[in-house]
Order: structure tokens, then C-alpha cells, then sequence
């Protein structure tokens, strides 16, 4: 944002970039939209872009790109091995975040299937802030077993507390002097997705990296959204605000071993990274790169994404940039505060997070509140959110569900993509909602996969409530 004195002594903030490509949206009517949630299973996940309006499933991979990224996609050189424009995306990693071993990989879990093969062995553990539910995945497919040391307010969602992502240090030092060896690494997830888009601080990561080095323990940061995370540290961080985003981000991946990107998100392209200034563990993770990714110097990316990335990497520190969708979640997430609706405070990175367990008491977790708000959200808006929350956990391995800390949709505002009006919009649907919510009744498994169920599981609307909603939102709104 370009940030400026307003004539009333206010802080203007204006976006310092404008639009030149548009893509048209269509809104289907309510009916239809009953019928495509049908079709999809109940899953947000199953709809088809083409019956979606506002789409605000997720950041990844749906960012708006600047003109300099189009352009250099044009220039990328096409080459299996030694492409000029891997080097030049190596060296926009080490220039703007200072790590000069970098491994490209087709995305975010990719990096968290290689990191786990190297680190993680049965009976290990890693304990982090959060999981996010791909490196869940796959430190459990690799043996091992998460352990989440958040801080006490990043579970409680009215705190306003400024870093809800930051790690209990008390309790990462219990766990580093009882597990000893078996520490495959600590990871931090910057920002921390599942816990509602909130930051991690400074001072925090500085800490953990103290421990980490007490114990011999390699520190790995997801900075799969470092670049809202940095933001964060400059509003809210003591001794950060006259510091730019890209000293910040500098000191705080500094701290780590190993990073890693899924440049969907931070970079606004498409494929992923693994970065380090240590040679021992490069050399021990890209003896993995040709079996699952490619070849090194493309690692399962189109080399025009990886040029993408390299200009997106260096776009996305520039104050002017960076902040718009930010700006549109804290204006969303306070109109709904304001009015009563359970949200994820304070106002985070990612999205908007309602807390469905609030918003729907009538239904039991084993109803899938998240879920059944999600579908409901999409039927009585054409806005597809997602479920963060049950079904987003798999089943323990006795078949019981496993119920998280928190169940929560998440409205995600992709960067640089949607406008006020289309916050206005989401704002009023989730208050028409909100009035209606004794509609919502909950949903049921038709088919649930084993695995990261989320994706590709169908559910079915118990007692039939789809259709009493559409019939209250006709008579309410009309058939739009
Ligand atoms: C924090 C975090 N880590 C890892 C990933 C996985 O990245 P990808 O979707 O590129 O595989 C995501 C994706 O949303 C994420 O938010």
C-alpha cells in the first residue's frame, strides 16, 4: 500500500498498482447453486470454477500476476538442464531472501515429502506451531508424529493477542529435552495457516532458534506465506516499523536452516522451493529431486513459472505492493465482529475465518459444522470458502474422528484478485446467513476417502436442509 497523510489527518492507504486484466464472474442463481453443491457432494472442493463467483477457496496458485511476471514467462529459456532462467531465480532467492542453496520443487508438499524422507524416521517427532495438513501428512507417511506447541491465545478466538502464530517456547524446550534425538527438526509455519492466518513474531523465531541450537536441532521454516507474515511483524512488531519488508524478511529466514515456499502463495506463481545456506543438508536433500520432482534445474516446474517466480519473489517485499487483500480481510473480519458473527481475531493474513463451532451450536462436531457451513456459505452466496476443521483432519488409526482446536471456514482473499464490492457482498451473505443458521442442519458421508479426505470426499445434506434454505432465500432475496 502507498501509505499518506489524508486531509483529515487520517492514514490513507492506496493500492500502488492498478488493474489491467479483468475476467469476467458469473453468479448462478440460488437454485443452481443447490444443484451444483449437490453434484459436487457437498465438498467446495468437487464445485466447478465455472459455477463459482467469488472464489475464495485459497490463495494458492490464484493470485493476480504483474505485468513484469507475464513478461518474463515470454523470455523464459525452455532447457531440461542448466536453463539461464533457474539461475536467475536462484539469485532472486539469495538476493531477497538470503539463502544461496536452492532446490526447486513442483510445490509446497513436494518440499514436505523430500524434507521428511531426509529428516524425519519412525518414532520421530517434530514439533511446530501448527501443522498445516499436507506436512502433516507426510511426516506421518514418513513415520513420524507432529507436536503442537502453539501459544495458549492462538486457540482462543476472540484474543486479539498480535501473535497468534508464535510457538510456547516453555513447552518446545520440554519436548526437545525429553525427545533428544528423536527431534527430526522444529518447524514454524509463517504464516500459520490453520490457526486463522496469524503471524509469527521476531522475537519468537529468534528464541526458537536459540533452543534449536541448545539442542542441536535443525529449525525449518515454512514461509509459504512469509510474505503477509513480514507484514505483520512491520504493523505490529516493536522495533520493526521503520525497518523495510525486505530487511525484515532477511533476519527472519536468517534464523531458519531450511526454508521452504509453495510459490502458489508468496511469489504468486505456480511450483515451490526448498532453500538453505547449509551444504550438508543440500547435498542430502536433492539426491531425491530426480526421483520424485525432475531434474535439478527445473524440479517438476514449466520453466515460465520459474520465471515467474523469480520476478514475483522480488515484487512481493516492495511496500507498495503488498497489503491490499490484507486490508479487505481486516475490513471484512471487523463489519462481521461488529455484528455478532464468531470470527478469528484479530484480523490475520489468508482470509477471513469464521468459527463455525459458534456459529452453528445446534450441531455436533460429529455433524461437520465447518463443512456444513462452507456448503451453506456457497449455496446462499456463490462463494466458494473452505472447511478447516474436521473433515479437514483424517481419522485416528482406530477409525475414531480426531476433532481439532478449532473448526473454521475460511474465506480466503487471494492477492491482489477481489475488490470492496466483493468484500461488501461477502459481508452481507455471511450476516444473511448468520440470521438464517437454524437452517443449517448438518452433513453425512457418502464416500470418505482414507487420506486427506477433504479433497476428494462426497457428503450428503442431513434431513435435507438445502433445499428449506433455498426456499427461504427465494422468498427473502429472489433467485439470485
Ligand atoms: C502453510 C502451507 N504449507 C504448505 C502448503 C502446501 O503447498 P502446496 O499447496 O503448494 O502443495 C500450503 C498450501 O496451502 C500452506 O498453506
Amino acid at each position: 500500500m502507498i501509505i499518506v497523510k489524508g486531509r483529515n489527518g487520517n492514514l490513507l492507504k492506496v493500492d500502488g498498482f492498478r488493474l489491467r486484466v479483468y475476467e469476467e464472474l458469473n453468479l448462478l442463481p440460488v437454485r443452481m447453486r443447490l444443484k451444483a453443491i449437490e453434484d459436487a457432494g457437498w465438498n467446495t472442493f468437487l464445485l466447478k470454477a465455472d459455477d463459482v463467483f467469488l472464489d475464495m477457496l485459497t490463495d494458492s496458485g490464484v493470485n493476480a500476476m504483474s505485468d513484469k511476471q507475464l513478461a518474463a514467462m515470454v523470455s523464459a529459456q525452455d532447457a531440461y538442464a542448466g536453463s539461464r532462467t533457474f539461475y536467475e531465480f536462484t539469485k532472486a532467492v539469495e538476493d531477497v531472501l538470503g539463502m544461496k542453496y536452492v532446490i526447486p520443487v513442483h510445490q509446497g508438499r513436494a518440499a514436505e515429502h523430500v524434507i521428511s524422507k531426509v529428516f524425519v524416521k519412525e518414532g520421530y517427532v517434530v514439533p511446530m506451531n501448527y501443522h498445516f495438513t499436507t506436512t502433516k501428512a507426510h511426516i506421518e507417511l514418513a513415520g513420524g508424529r507432529i507436536i503442537e506447541i502453539p501459544v495458549k491465545e492462538a486457540l482462543d478466538r476472540r484474543s486479539r493477542y498480535s501473535f497468534k502464530g508464535d510457538i510456547d517456547v516453555v513447552k518446545l524446550e520440554e519436548v526437545l529435552r525429553s525427545y533428544k534425538s528423536r527431534v527430526a527438526f522444529v518447524r514454524i509455519e509463517a504464516l500459520a495457516n490453520l490457526l486463522g492466518g496469524q503471524p509469527v513474531s521476531m522475537r519468537n523465531i529468534r528464541e526458537v532458534r536459540e533452543l534449536c541450537d541448545k539442542y542441536g536441532v535443525p529449525l525449518v521454516v515454512d514461509g509459504s506465506m512469509i510474505d503477509w507474515n513480514v507484514y505483520f511483524i512491520k504493523e505490529r512488531e516493536p522495533g520493526y516499523s521503520s525497518k523495510s519488508l525486505e530487511e525484515i524478511v532477511k533476519e527472519f529466514v536468517g534464523y531458519a536452516d531450511i526454508l521452504y515456499i509453495s510459490a502458489r502463495k508468496t511469489s504468486s506463481a505456480r511450483g515451490g522451493f526448498i532453500a538453505t545456506n547449509n551444504r550438508g543438508y543440500y547435498e542430502k536433500i536433492i539426491v531425491h529431486i530426480p526421483v520424485y520432482e525432475g531434474f535439478l534445474t527445473y524440479g517438476g516446474m514449466s520453466i515460465k513459472e520459474i520465471a515467474a517466480i523469480a520476478v514475483g519473489l522480488r515484487e512481493a517485499f516492495k511496500e507498495n505492493l503488498i497489503g491490499s487483500e490484507l486490508e479487505l480481510i481486516k475490513y471484512v473480519t471487523e463489519e462481521l465482529d461488529r455484528n455478532g458473527v464468531p470470527v478469528v481475531l484479530p484480523p490475520g493474513g489468508l482470509g477471513v475465518h469464521l468459527d463455525a463451532l459458534e456459529f452453528l451450536p445446534h450441531l455436533s462436531r460429529d455433524k461437520y459444522p465447518a463443512g456444513s457451513l462452507t456448503a451453506a456459505l456457497y449455496i446462499a452466496s456463490g462463494i466458494r470458502a473452505m472447511e478447516r476443521g474436521t473433515l479437514s483432519m483424517d481419522r485416528d488409526k482406530d477409525g475414531k474422528e480426531v476433532y481439532p482446536d478449532l473448526e473454521l471456514v475460511r474465506i480466503a482473499f487471494p492477492r491482489k484478485t477481489y475488490l470492496r464490492s466483493h468484500a461488501d457482498y461477502v459481508v452481507d451473505r455471511v450476516l444473511w446467513l448468520y440470521e438464517h443458521r437454524d437452517l443449517i442442519k448438518g452433513l453425512k458421508w457418502v464416500y470418505e476417502p482414507p487420506i486427506l479426505r477433504f479433497f476428494l470426499g462426497r457428503l450428503d445434506d442431513i434431513g435435507d436442509w438445502g433445499e428449506s434454505l433455498v426456499k427461504v432465500y427465494e422468498s427473502e432475496l429472489g433467485v439470485y
